[in-house]
């Protein structure tokens, strides 16, 4: 019964089963084997396997059969090593590059009572469809891997594409910043300067007044005292009741206060007038970057001795065409912004605190421009700040030390001279703010000329080129 079902089952199990001996004589051949080499078993068995199949690989079958009769164990060879042993057709239509049944096959020893080897039961699996399986996947595998490159190649070209949009949006935003702020600035500027302008020209009167009536009121007590010195206690008595001493030592000092007050408003109009490049008449003209930096640094040296020693570090560069005005201007902000990265006390006598070095040279990579260096060793900017110091208003001094304008009108004269200006600075070690200037602003010259003459109404719009340096 046993014998009867496992013959059964290797006559109708889905895969090729056919045993051989030793002279390599096919002794059983089952349904599969039948159906797809479309040989009967009565027309094979007892035929030598390789006289009735020429196509098979004679000499490694024979020498894959011999080793199992000659050691006794079971063999195999897999698909992938030997596509196949005999040409089969697929039951499915076979597709690309697959041109016949994939086949595993087994070798397995069949012993006799003695132990012997007797026989090499050859199993043969149609593995076709684990073959195309494994295509297509080896195939999507090679889809996927070079669609991955392309999307890293494409993520690394939209990363920089997006630090560079981040780049432009910075910078558009700080030229739409600064031509909205000056537009306002140049307005609120005009609006100021004229009441400013009287207060303090009645104030200078008011001074002359107050010093007079302090005078008259000396003189008048003089008198009444020498004329009619009964008198004297009653107007000891009316001063004591208007606390005279009192006011007359200190209306000169409110006096001088709101002139130091009005001053400081001043320079704010000043420097708002700067930085919205209301005065139009600037001259453009071939100057010498060195005058332009010792002249400012004649002015600031006062400013600047108890801070700091200035060293220069000069290279030869040729003549710009520039504003020298402006050009003073940016070398004044930013020594003065040097000097104060060394701490605000600038009555503090005794030994400078620190250096503060100007350079000048050649843009190496671009001999049609130079640049300036202001270098300290200061306090330097913390990166949350870099962003933002060039931002009009945008200060960390205390009220009366800093506007937060000066770097703004730097920035403003820099680009108006289609220069650049970046700033290295690390927190505790200091800062170096760079100005690199194009030698012949000839034609920028004529194009702010032309600029100068169509201007009809009193405020000068803030001109801005489309590159603008990031504060590195
Ligand atoms: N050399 C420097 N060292 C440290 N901080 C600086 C330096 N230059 C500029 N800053 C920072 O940038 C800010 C803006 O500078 P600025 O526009 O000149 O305005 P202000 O000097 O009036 O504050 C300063 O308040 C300061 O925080
Ligand atoms: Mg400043």
């Amino acid at each position: 019964m046993k014998t009867k079902l496992s013959e059964a089952i290797v006559e109708r199990v889905n895969c090729g089963v056919f045993t051989v001996d030793r002279e390599l004589r096919i002794l059983m051949w089952n349904r599969f084997m039948q159906s797809h080499s479309g040989r009967s078993a009565e027309s094979v068995v007892g035929m030598n396997l390789l006289d009735a199949f020429p196509e098979l690989p004679r000499q490694w079958l024979s020498r894959k059969i011999e080793g199992v009769f000659v050691l006794g164990t079971p063999a195999y060879s897999s698909w992938e090593h030997r596509p196949y042993l005999f040409r089969f057709e697929h039951s499915r239509p076979i597709t690309g590059t697959i041109d016949a049944m994939r086949q595993d096959c087994s070798f397995i020893p069949i012993e006799d009572e003695q132990g012997e080897v007797a026989a090499v039961g050859i199993a043969i699996v149609d593995t076709t469809d684990v073959c195309i399986a494994y295509g297509e996947l080896q195939e999507r595998e090679k889809t996927v891997s070079s669609a991955l490159a392309e999307l890293t190649v494409r993520n690394k070209q939209l990363t920089s594409l997006n630090e560079a949009l981040a780049h432009a949006h910075q910078q558009l935003l700080q030229s739409e910043k600064l031509a909205a702020i000056g537009q306002l600035a140049a307005g609120v500027a005009h609006e100021i300067n004229n009441p400013v302008g009287f207060v303090l020209s009645n104030l200078n009167t008011l001074d002359g007044y107050v010093k007079t009536l302090i005078r008259y009121a000396a003189d008048t007590e003089r008198l009444v005292s020498d004329a009619a010195p009964s008198l004297k206690n009653d107007i000891r008595v009316l001063a004591e009741q208007a606390d005279l001493e009192y006011l007359l030592a200190d209306a000169p000092t409110l006096v001088h206060e709101s002139k130091e007050g009005l001053a400081r408003v001043r320079t704010i109009v000043v420097d708002l007038r700067d930085f919205s490049r209301i005065d139009s008449t600037h001259v453009w003209e071939l100057a010498d970057i060195h005058r332009c930096i010792e002249s400012t640094l004649n002015i600031v040296h006062n400013e600047v001795k108890y801070c700091a020693h200035l060293v220069r570090e000069y290279a030869e560069i040729p003549f710009v065409r520039c504003i020298p005005s402006q050009i003073s201007q940016v070398v004044l902000n930013l020594v003065v912004n040097a000097a104060q990265a060394y701490g605000a006390n600038h009555e503090q006598h005794g030994a400078p605190r620190g250096t503060i070095t100007v350079r000048t040279g050649m843009d190496r990579a671009d001999p049609s421009r130079v640049w300036l260096e202001i270098a300290d060793a200061g306090c330097g900017i913390p990166p949350e700040h870099l962003k933002r110091i060039f931002d009009p208003f945008f200060t960390t001094k205390p009220v009366g030390q800093g506007t937060g304008l000066g770097l703004s009108v730097t920035y403003g004269i820099v680009n108006a001279h289609r220069g650049t200006i970046s700033v290295v600075s690390t927190v505790g070690q200091g800062t170096t703010f760079r100005v690199t200037l194009p030698v012949d602003g000839s034609l920028i010259e004529e194009a702010s000329n032309a600029e100068a003459h169509t201007q009809t109404g009193p405020l000068d719009e803030i001109v801005l080129p489309a590159q603008l340096p990031a504060a590195t």
